[in-house]
């Protein structure tokens, strides 16, 4: 974050206390926090119960290894089951559990009864192919109800899925694939976006060249468009669905069973698998799916706007909501297709009561203006969430007045995808409301502000966000590599008893409310997708016309954060192309490389990077440039001059 918008955090006063009829409905109360703060561990086994066991645990928490945890271990679930046939057998079958809409307007509602049909005959087929418990199976899939359906259907298995956001190049895709040993790929011909098909199939079978791990490829008619075929690798979802067997008894599997691996940018320019198992995981989702979002599943129709290839769409868009047995709204496309109204129009049209979406969304509506959404009838929402980076105040009260009435309680919600659910939030009608703060850890979270040093850090001074005791939800570790799951998370903390060390900045207040202060390591936050500088750094010179890169996220106005890339091209290559040319052809290699989420806003071509004299990328002098500041203390520099030539060079352009 800029150091205006923390200015503006930090001087923010508004307070919205909870609203009576809101407060006389609310499905959670102050209890909870009371009962969690009285015996941390029978709270979390009270909401686990919630949950059904086909064998009851005994044991709640085994933290006799650490940092490796074990929750509910010595009991048995089926995760599908959770989230599908116990809502049948409750009598709520013909409950709606996906309104889907495509992009082009087609449009499916299905029930929580014709899901489970649909998420049994899926496992048989998945089934027939081989996989079975422990097996890993890559998803790679436009946001339609099938995608939801293969989740399910591996989780049912008691196999593991990696689901991989549908905009991640080919490249991205195999080291994904690879790095789990992938038996099967779930794809689809293509999907919609922005008016078009994008091709997917064809990235998998890129993807794929060569020795691999997968056997099958089973591909969801959805785009219409051509794919090419490997015979005995691939088939139709449609046709493998087909000759399925309708019955499937989900068996019970061991809590600490692997339910996904789900990849995220480190420090590093290896991105980490991060694993996430079965009992802990789905009470903690469900549980804060229940309380932050105050669902009432007779009643709301429950929108989260997240790519079920974020872990946001993991816990709630799959998992939380369907436990509860809500009613949701999924959408393939974007927001301003066909036109800038297009997200109004769906909560219209499906009377949507609670919308979960990112402050860069927000932001970006804003921009547009208040009179697009004013053109629709937004009165059915009653509850607005936010999460994936800092909501700076402007944005929270715009969203709150013009998206919300003047009168919706906003939950800002902090957590990540190594803590599987929401850590930090308000609960609405508990909460007095203060724009922009993510609040109060929520009951049986235990979060603390620490110096670099493990001290504690009192109010109002800030520190770095740990979490102090184990939660469900943690993550279990990074897939095939426990020493960098202690070094990244335990290692800096490890002296005070084992903390979690979450790599935030955060500040807590009199009040016991928590401020976020952004990434505090060399990870960025474009429109709240986590990406490594490292990452696109190696990306870049990987190109054979680049001698050397640095990255910075520079702070952007509707993105939060933009990459912004800094790029020595060899002596061999300068006289190649102008500087505009070589603009666009790395911009290209990078969403080549990565994806079209990497793509840097800005690429400047410079014949010298700010260096220590140890030989250190200095990007804090890079970030200032790029964000038009004053250039901060240069004294450090091998040479000092280094900053004058870029920073001149940018100003002229020359
Ligand atoms: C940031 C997304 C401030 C934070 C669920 C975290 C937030 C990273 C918030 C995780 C919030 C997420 N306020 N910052 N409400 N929510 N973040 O793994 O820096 O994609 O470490 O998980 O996003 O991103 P991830």
């Amino acid at each position: 974050m800029s150091q205006n918008s923390i200015d503006s955090l930090l001087t923010e006063t508004r307070r919205f206390a909870p609203d009576p009829a809101f407060v006389a409905d609310r499905v959670a109360g102050p209890e909870l926090s009371e009962r969690a703060a009285e015996d941390r561990l029978g709270y979390w086994a009270d909401r686990a119960r919630e949950l059904h066991w086909h064998t009851p645990f005994q044991t709640v928490l085994d933290w006799s290894n650490p940092p490796f945890a074990k929750w509910f271990a010595d009991g048995t679930l089926n995760v599908a089951y959770n989230c599908l046939d116990r809502h049948v057998l409750a009598g709520n079958g013909d409950r709606v559990a996906i309104h889907w809409e495509g992009e082009p307007g087609d449009s499916r509602s299905i029930t929580y009864a014709e899901l489970t049909a649909e998420v049994k005959r899926a496992a048989n087929a998945l089934a027939a192919l081989g996989v079975g418990q422990g097996d890993r199976v890559a998803i790679y899939m436009p946001v339609v109800p099938e995608a939801v359906v293969a989740m399910l259907a591996v989780a049912r298995l008691g196999a593991v899925h990696s689901v991989v956001f549908g905009g991640f190049s080919a490249e991205s895709l195999r080291a994904r694939i690879e790095d789990a040993e992938a038996k099967l790929v779930i794809t689809a011909d293509g999907g919609y976006r922005k008016g078009k098909v994008f091709p997917l199939k064809a990235t998998v079978d890129a993807a794929l060249e060569g020795e691999t791990s997968v056997e099958h490829v089973v591909v969801v008619k959805r785009g219409g468009n051509e794919v090419a075929w490997t015979e005995g690798r691939d088939l139709w979802w449609d046709e493998a669905m087909a000759d399925a067997d309708l019955d499937h008894e989900a068996r019970g599997f061991e809590a600490e069973n692997p339910l996904f691996i789900l990849y995220t940018s480190g420090t590093t320019g290896k991105p980490k698998g991060i694993l996430h198992t079965s009992g802990g995981y789905l009470t903690q989702a469900a549980a804060t799916h229940h309380d932050v979002f105050d669902l009432h599943p007779e009643t709301d129709v429950y929108w989260c706007t997240a790519d079920i290839g974020w872990v946001t769409g993991h816990s709630y868009v799959v998992y939380g909501p369907l436990a509860n047995g809500a009613t949701q709204l999924m959408y393939e496309g974007t927001p301003d297709t066909p036109h800038p109204g297009r997200w109004w129009e769906l909560i219209e049209k499906y009377r949507v009561t609670i919308l979960y979406t990112a402050p860069t969304a927000i932001r970006s509506f804003m921009k547009l203006g208040r009179q697009i959404p004013q053109g629709f009838d937004l009165s059915s929402i009653r509850l607005l969430g936010s999460v994936g980076e800092p909501i700076n105040p402007e944005a929270w009260v715009w969203y709150r007045d013009i998206i919300g009435g003047g009168d919706t309680p906003i939950v800002d919600t902090w957590w990540q995808t190594e803590t599987g659910a929401i850590m930090i939030s308000a609960l609405p009608g508990v909460t007095t409301l203060k724009p922009g703060s993510a609040q109060v850890p929520q009951p049986g979270v235990t979060i603390d502000i620490l110096a670099d040093d493990g001290t504690r850090v009192d109010p109002p001074n800030g520190g770095l966000l740990t979490v102090r005791e184990p939660w469900p939800s943690m993550l279990r570790g990074i897939w095939g590599d426990p020493e960098r799951f202690v070094e990244t998370y335990w290692e800096k903390f490890r002296d005070q008893g084992w903390r979690y060390f979450a790599g935030d900045g955060a500040h807590v207040d009199e009040d016991g409310d928590i401020w976020l202060l952004g990434r505090i390591d060399d990870v960025m936050n474009v429109s709240g997708h986590r990406l490594s500088t490292t990452e696109i750094e190696s990306a870049l010179v990987g190109n054979p016309m680049v001698a050397e890169a640095a990255v910075v996220g520079a702070s952007d106005e509707t993105t939060g954060q933009a990459v912004v890339a800094f790029v020595i091209v060899k002596q061999s290559h300068r006289e190649e192309h102008s500087d505009e040319e070589f603009v666009q052809l790395l911009r290209g290699h990078v969403s080549q490389a990565i994806g079209a989420i990497a793509r840097p806003r800005d690429v400047y071509i410079v014949t010298e990077l700010p260096k220590t004299r140890s030989g250190k990328i200095m990007r804090r002098l890079l970030r200032d440039v790029a964000e038009g500041r004053a250039i901060g203390d240069t004294t450090t520099l091998a040479d000092t001059s280094v900053m004058q030539i870029i920073s001149d060079k940018l100003r002229t352009g020359a």
